[in-house]
């Protein structure tokens, strides 16, 4: 499996989630993002400035977070019968003999509490790019805010 941005918010927690379940992982991102990645455990790091996508091989599966020409370019890598799945935007080029899924996540009780007990268990570990107070919770979904990891609001204090 082929994971882009794998150090970021989204990414960090797929590639945990897919070495759970056996998957070889290859990871993407930028340079720095290098060591994170290999941190969470995939077994490889393609420097998407660097390196060339199209050395990644055939993948079963690619988990896109980034979007643009490298979505697009991540068609050619899915295997026949692969699966290409986007969380960046509706894919415009397709897996020739393959699946291409799009989906805007919805909030289910079931999944996050299975979520929030690999967190408790520490068989899932976040990438923390900010805490919050409740009164800055707001700036947290600000369209221009960029921050590393996820944020996470501080409901009561200590
Ligand atoms: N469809 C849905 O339901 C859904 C749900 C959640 C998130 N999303 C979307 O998914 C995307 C990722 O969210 P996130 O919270 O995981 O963001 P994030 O924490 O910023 O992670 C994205 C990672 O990809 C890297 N990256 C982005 N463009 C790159 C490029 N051209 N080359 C190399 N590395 C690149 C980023 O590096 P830098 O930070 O250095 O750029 C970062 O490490 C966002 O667009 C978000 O809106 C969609």
């Amino acid at each position: 499996m082929l994971i882009h941005g794998a150090a970021g918010a989204v990414g960090s927690i797929a590639v945990q989630l897919a070495r759970g379940v056996g998957a070889r992982v290859i990871g993407t991102g930028r340079a720095a993002d290098r060591d994170a990645a290999l941190g969470l455990g995939v077994d490889a790091f393609l420097d998407l400035q660097a390196d060339k996508l199209e050395d990644a091989g055939e993948v079963d599966v690619v988990f896109d977070v980034i979007g643009g020409d490298i979505l697009d370019r991540s068609t050619a890598l899915v295997r026949a019968g692969g699966t290409l799945v986007t969380i960046a935007a509706p894919p415009k080029v397709r897996p020739e003999d393959g699946r291409a899924i799009f989906f805007i996540v919805e909030p289910d009780r079931a999944r996050l509490t299975d979520l929030a007990q690999r967190l408790r268990h520490g068989r899932l570990k976040p990438i923390v790019g900010a805490i919050l107070t409740l009164p800055e919770a707001p700036a947290a979904f600000a369209p221009d805010r960029r921050t590393r990891g996820k944020t996470i609001i501080q409901v009561t204090g200590g």
